[in-house]
């Protein structure tokens, strides 16, 4: 295996009109953990599917564990294990029953398949839940059972998609810590997908961050957090926004200014935050600008993508 698990050049699907991916360049090395984070609809679990050999691409190429996913599909299935989006587990069968299946799938010996959910058991703390009905689980349980599955044939590269979706923070926390440790102490190669941008920033060496089809930018969190400046000054308010935006952004400690039309706030990118706060406040108030809420914050990922895209990442 080369030092990249994940390759892929000019990814693109296209369905009919929509581009659900439009030219995703990626690079994913081993041994590490990869955040796509993007709101719905940006092509995420599209992605996932080209990558997984689920969906052919429309055009571009992508290699996995060295395999392109088309010419090569059936050798990257050997090497990846997936957990998707939505929940695709038979709720009559019990958990052992879900796993051993899988494990029958993937042709593993009888003695291979006990042997491995007795660890996955163990490893996603599923005890004697494990031959429960799945219908019985709670929503932290089935992810922890698809996890598990998606573990069974001990894959070099696991894909997630969205691995905590509507998971409460305990189950969140929880889900964090088992990815956490698969990569730290098993080595292996993981891309997530998430809208969440804690969840990228928690688990991510490298976030990318994509908005409809494409990859808008790419780094390690703490560097596309540092190349946003400073600090942010956060008012809310009544007056003439766009005016007030216009007038604090020519003042020479301001960096730049960016207005959210949605939660009608203006964010304005200062040295330092608590410094210039009241500055910023004598130009509001200078410029008839009534200030209702005010806040100073260091950017978040949530604020890089809202400066590259100029909308904001919302949960969905
Ligand atoms: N099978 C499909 N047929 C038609 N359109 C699709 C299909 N799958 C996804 N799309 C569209 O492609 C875009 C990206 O979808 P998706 O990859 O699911 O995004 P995400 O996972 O980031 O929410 C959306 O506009 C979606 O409606
Ligand atoms: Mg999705």
């Amino acid at each position: 295996m080369t030092s990249a698990a994940i390759e892929a050049q000019g990814l693109v699907k296209r369905y009919g009109e929509v581009k659900a991916v439009d030219g995703i360049n990626l690079c994913v090395a081993s041994q590490s953990i990869y955040a796509l984070l993007g709101p719905n609809g940006a092509g995420k679990t599209t992605t996932i599917n080209i990558l997984t050999t689920l969906t052919p691409p429309t055009s571009g190429s992508a290699r996995v564990a060295g395999y392109d996913v088309v010419r090569q599909a059936s050798q990257v299935r050997q090497y990846i294990g997936v957990t998707f989006q939505d929940m695709v587990l038979d709720l009559d069968l019990n958990g052992r029953q879900v796993l051993d299946i899988h494990g029958q799938l993937y042709r593993q010996s009888k003695r291979e398949r006990q042997r491995r959910i007795a660890e996955l058991v163990d490893l996603v703390q599923l005890g004697d839940a494990i031959d429960r009905p799945v219908k019985t689980y709670s929503g932290g349980m089935k992810r922890r059972l698809e996890l598990a599955r998606g573990l069974m044939t001990n894959p070099e590269v696991l894909f997630l998609d969205e691995p905590t979706q509507g998971l409460d923070p305990q189950n969140r926390a929880g889900i964090w810590n088992y990815i956490r440790a698969l990569n730290r102490e098993h080595g292996m190669t993981l891309l997530l997908t998430t809208h969440y941008m804690e969840e990228a920033e928690a688990l991510a060496h490298i976030v990318g961050i994509v908005d409809h089809g494409k990859m808008i930018t790419e780094g390690t969190p703490s560097k596309l957090i540092a190349a946003m400046g400073a600090d942010i000054i956060r008012i809310q308010g009544q007056g003439d926004q766009s005016h007030f935006a216009n007038q604090i952004g020519a003042l020479a400690f301001v960096e730049r200014v960016q207005c959210d039309n949605q939660e009608g706030a203006v964010m304005i990118y200062v040295d330092n935050g608590s410094r210039r706060l009241a500055e910023v406040v004598g130009a509001a108030s200078g410029n008839g600008f009534v200030i209702e809420d005010i806040s100073v914050t260091r950017p978040s990922l949530g604020d890089v993508f809202l400066h590259h895209t100029g909308h904001a990442l919302r949960d969905a």
